[in-house]
């Protein structure tokens, strides 16, 4: 792997403890306040000048580790020494515009990140690749995580790729069949546990010591460290010119806690030209963050029973949230809630100009429309979107909400319905 990556440790993420911990002990939380974990690199601007170039080089090489848009980056990643990766090509994710989008949301500029086009169909590659090559190099057999859906599509997929074995955890009748599919195909054992994701993951948290399982969940800090690689590829395909705007979904806080990672080292590298104003955006029946926020309150209050159809982010109790709230303070962020129509409806738009995505992604969308609207965002910005999944992660939902999906009418023939739908 080379041996021009920066200097790290892991300390705690605590502004007032930052505790140092020892890597090969896969910590999740500090021995002293039990705040989670973080990588902490020692960056300098001067030192690191040359990585932009060393990165876009990388594009053209053929070896693995260089093909992936993770490890492309990996002076910013943790030591991996003469490790292997384990990489299924991750990353490297198109930034299609929407402009009609835009027109609806009522901004300037809007351009998706669809992080769905990797392997396994979400945002969570990004962070799995990392997480799994740690469970390889510390020779953890079983690999574990309590989820939504995608995590455990994705780590199902990584945990196969190094020869792992790996458990999912998930809240009963809650997660889209196509997901549990994944999970299926490449091998997990797939248990239910409580009804919501909460439960599930306590659950996986009183298990693990018990049984040994090295959990994947975004709690590990390696997964932080693959995620944030969003931002560096974000801000590299638009040329390293920072947009008003990042605007994305928010269940366990994880990937928020990632991107404001990744900006917090941009900027400390000095190649931020300003810092963009994360937004988040969670469904109204499971907005506990949202509340807190805009409340102004310094503790969250769990949601007991969190609602809404983009299951994905059917989440009470992020375990992420300080570091989230960090992320918005940092970047005078913001945060929406949104109902389950404005979700169907951004959802919808999109798909007018040919992006699909799952209902989670939809709704980080549908968030700038509603803060637009409120006066909260001005007309003048340039927003991205990170689209966190692929279309076909729920068709379940595509079929409950979409009208062309009712299936054959029986009172009339094909010709009719033909000649009906032209003649709107
Ligand atoms: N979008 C999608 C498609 C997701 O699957 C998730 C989380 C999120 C957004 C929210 O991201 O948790 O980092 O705030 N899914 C997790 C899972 C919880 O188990 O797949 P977050």
């Amino acid at each position: 792997m080379g041996s021009s990556v920066s200097a790290c440790r892991l300390v705690c993420a605590e502004p007032g403890c930052k505790a140092v911990a020892d890597r090969d002990s896969a910590l999740t939380r500090c021995d002293s306040c039990g705040g989670l974990l973080e990588f902490a690199y020692e960056l300098e601007a001067t030192a690191s000048s040359r990585w932009r170039e060393l990165w876009r080089s990388r594009l053209g090489s053929a070896a693995p580790s260089d093909r992936s848009g993770v490890w492309r980056f990996r002076e910013l990643l943790p030591e991996f020494g003469e490790a292997p990766p384990i990489t299924l090509g991750e990353g490297g994710t198109p930034m299609p515009e929407a402009p009609s989008t835009a027109a609806w949301a009522g901004v300037a500029r809007l351009t998706t990140k669809h992080l769905g086009g990797n392997p396994t169909g979400s945002f969570k590659d990004l962070g799995m690749t990392v997480a799994i090559s740690e469970a390889a190099r510390l020779g953890r057999p079983v690999v574990a995580c309590a989820s939504t859906g995608n995590t455990s599509s994705s780590m199902a997929a990584y945990a196969a790729r190094a020869g792992l074995r790996s458990v999912v955890l998930v809240p009963k009748g809650a997660v889209s069949r196509a997901k549990l599919a994944q999970a299926a195909d490449f091998g997990s054992l797939i248990l239910e546990a409580g009804e919501t994701f909460d439960q599930a993951f306590q659950a996986l948290r009183d298990l693990a010591p018990e049984f040994g399982l090295y959990l994947v969940n975004s709690i590990n800090p390696l997964r932080i460290e693959g995620q944030k690689t969003a931002v560096l590829e974000i801000l590299e395909q638009r040329g390293w010119r920072a947009p008003d705007f990042l605007a994305l979904p928010g269940g366990n806080l994880g990937n928020c806690s990632a991107l404001g990672k990744g900006l917090r080292e941009l900027r400390e590298l000095g190649w931020l030209d300003r810092m963009p104003r994360i937004l988040v955006t969670q469904a109204k029946g499971a907005s506990p963050f949202h509340q807190m926020w805009r409340s102004g309150a310094t503790e969250l209050t769990p949601e007991e029973k969190p609602a809404t159809r983009a299951t994905a982010i059917r989440i009470g109790s992020p375990a992420n949230w300080r570091r989230a709230r960090r992320v918005l303070e940092m970047t005078n962020g913001l945060t929406a809630a949104v109902s389950e129509e404005e979700i169907a409806e951004a959802k919808r738009q999109l798909a007018s100009e040919g992006i699909g995505c799952e209902p989670a992604s939809a709704a980080a969308v549908a968030g700038v429309r509603q803060l637009r609207q409120a006066g909260e965002i001005p007309t003048s910005s340039e927003v991205v979107a990170i689209l966190t999944g692929n279309q076909l992660k729920d068709t379940d939902y595509i079929a409950e909400t979409s009208r062309t999906l009712d299936g054959p009418s029986p009172t009339s023939d094909v010709r009719t319905q033909l000649a009906r739908w032209l003649s709107h």
